[in-house]
């Protein structure tokens, strides 16, 4: 098998079948490594590799299982029993990294897992997956077996003393399934509904024990850090965000596809070099990094792929999903995609973000349709500085900061959709992921999105 050097997780071209393939390849040498250490001594290195979640927020890791391992009581005063779960929610549109990595190694995402129990101290580990993840769930399934079969996971692993189970959870097809702790009740039985702010997983998790929640991607990384050390780690990326990504590069490219790149590369070379650039007779427009981040603008895309730089320019990293528009696109209707993504996805336990989001909706719809005034646009900005930061959790924040960079960095586009409406006819499909081609460098997008979740009932609550 080829190996490919600049990476670090897809090294491999073809996918890893077995747990033979990856036992050839060196797999679970870092967990042999990391059992013949002290558990502090494994979250030491994590600390000093400075591993950064690739879910989304960026936290430290070596911190977050830190703080998990400290807890030795639980809020009734009984020894806390710690958990680990593994975010495998991916509900992001723009964002198909931790199915690409499942497909083509799920092995290294158990190893990951295992040594960070071990270094945790848990009770149990889970993979909490989309139950539509249909693919991804039979590899996972087959893999743990083949691990638990051969000592890798489970009792006594290789004959260490250490009790290392992995469990899988199933969880329904919402984009709050991924948020930590709507993760943590549905694990729990319940619906996806985010906990009140300030309940905090590392101290109060699954059934109330101090759980660390990590990404696929982040926790696949893990075994590297253990075998190769925290300064090899370091030495690729940046200071601020070392390591690789794997980014998803959607859209108006000549070659949409999975790249994993050292971070610091910048965002035009990811376009340029690997997407093919802008196809012929066109410009990059706009990009977007999920419906969490604020708009990039064509004018910002040498900056480096790292959480500082892309919090800088402001906009975010965040799961290095990148859906590039073109100047034929209508960057107003990319807004009033995700605004209704988002307006669909709010659990609406807050009042404030289920209408909120409901009323941005049907403003951005009126813009789009030519009925829309200057007072309709003055209330989105109202209604931005409004709602940022008042839900439970963040989605409400993300509506605000994507509707809000789109008015303020296209106040053009804004201006015209007043007097004449959309004039870009091209229909824009929302990007939500179902699938990649890998042949054709084609992403399957789940057309019938909008229609499910109607029929469903999960509604967008407009303005009466
Ligand atoms: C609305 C919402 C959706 C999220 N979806 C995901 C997701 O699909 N996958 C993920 O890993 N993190 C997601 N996150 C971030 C998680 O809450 C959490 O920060 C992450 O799983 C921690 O893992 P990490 O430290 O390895 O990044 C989401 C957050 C929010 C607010
Ligand atoms: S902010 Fe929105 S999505 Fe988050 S808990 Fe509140 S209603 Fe639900």
């Amino acid at each position: 098998m080829a190996a490919v050097l600049d990476r670090i997780l897809l090294v491999h071209e073809e996918p890893l079948q077995t747990l033979e393939d990856y036992l050839a390849i060196g797999g679970f040498r870092a967990l042999k490594k990391a059992l013949a250490m002290k558990p502090l001594e494994v979250i030491a290195e994590i600390k000093k590799a400075n591993l950064r979640g690739r879910g989304g927020a960026g936290f430290p890791t070596g911190i977050k299982w830190a703080g998990v391992r400290a807890q030795e009581i639980d809020d009734h005063g009984m020894p806390a029993k710690r958990y680990l779960v593994c975010n495998s929610s991916e509900g992001e549109p723009g964002t198909y990294k931790d199915r690409y990595l499942i497909g083509k190694n799920p092995y290294t995402l158990l190893e990951g897992m295992a040594i960070a129990s071990y270094a945790i101290g848990t009770v149990n580990a889970i993979i909490c997956i989309k139950e539509v993840f249909k693919k991804e769930i039979a590899i996972l399934k087959r893999a743990i077996k083949e691990c638990q079969e051969a000592g890798y996971l489970g009792e006594n692993v290789l004959g260490s003393g250490n009790t290392l189970p992995i469990e899988i959870a199933f969880g329904p097809d919402s984009y709050l399934l991924g948020e930590d702790r709507a993760m943590l009740e549905v694990i729990e039985g319940k619906p996806a509904w985010p906990r009140a702010k300030g309940i905090i997983p590392v101290y109060y998790g699954l059934w109330g024990q101090p759980t660390s929640v990590n990404n696929v991607e982040t926790l696949s990384t893990v075994p590297h850090i253990i075998e190769k050390g925290a300064d090899w780690f370091k030495s690729i990326g940046t200071a601020d965000t070392p390591g690789t990504m794997i980014f998803t590069l959607v859209g108006d490219v000549n070659r949409p596809g999975m790249y994993e790149l050292p971070m610091g590369t910048s965002l035009k070379t990811l376009i340029e070099e690997y997407g093919g650039g802008a196809r012929a007779d066109r410009h990059i427009q706009a990009v977007f990094s999920g419906p969490t981040n604020a708009v990039i603008p064509a004018s910002k895309i040498d900056t480096p792929l790292d959480f500082k730089s892309m919090r800088e320019i402001p906009s975010g990293l965040g799961s290095g999903g990148f859906i590039v528009y073109d100047n034929t696109a209508c960057i107003l209707k990319a807004g009033l995609n995700f605004s209704r993504f988002l307006a669909i996805e709010s659990c609406g336990q807050c009042t404030s973000c289920k209408t909120g989001t409901g009323r941005i909706t049907r403003k951005l719809e009126l813009l789009e349709q030519g009925t829309g005034t200057f007072l309709d646009v003055m209330s989105i900005l109202e209604e931005c500085q409004h709602l940022k930061g008042s839900g439970r959790c963040f989605l409400v924040t993300e509506e605000t900061i994507e509707i809000g960079s789109i008015f303020y960095q296209f106040p053009e586009m804004i201006a015209e959709h007043i007097e004449f409406g959309c004039l870009k006819e091209r229909p824009l499909p929302l990007p939500k992921i179902k699938d990649f081609d890998e042949a054709t460098h084609t992403f399957i997008f789940d057309e019938a999105y909008y229609d499910r979740s109607f029929i469903e009932g999960r509604r967008i609550n407009y303005p009466a």
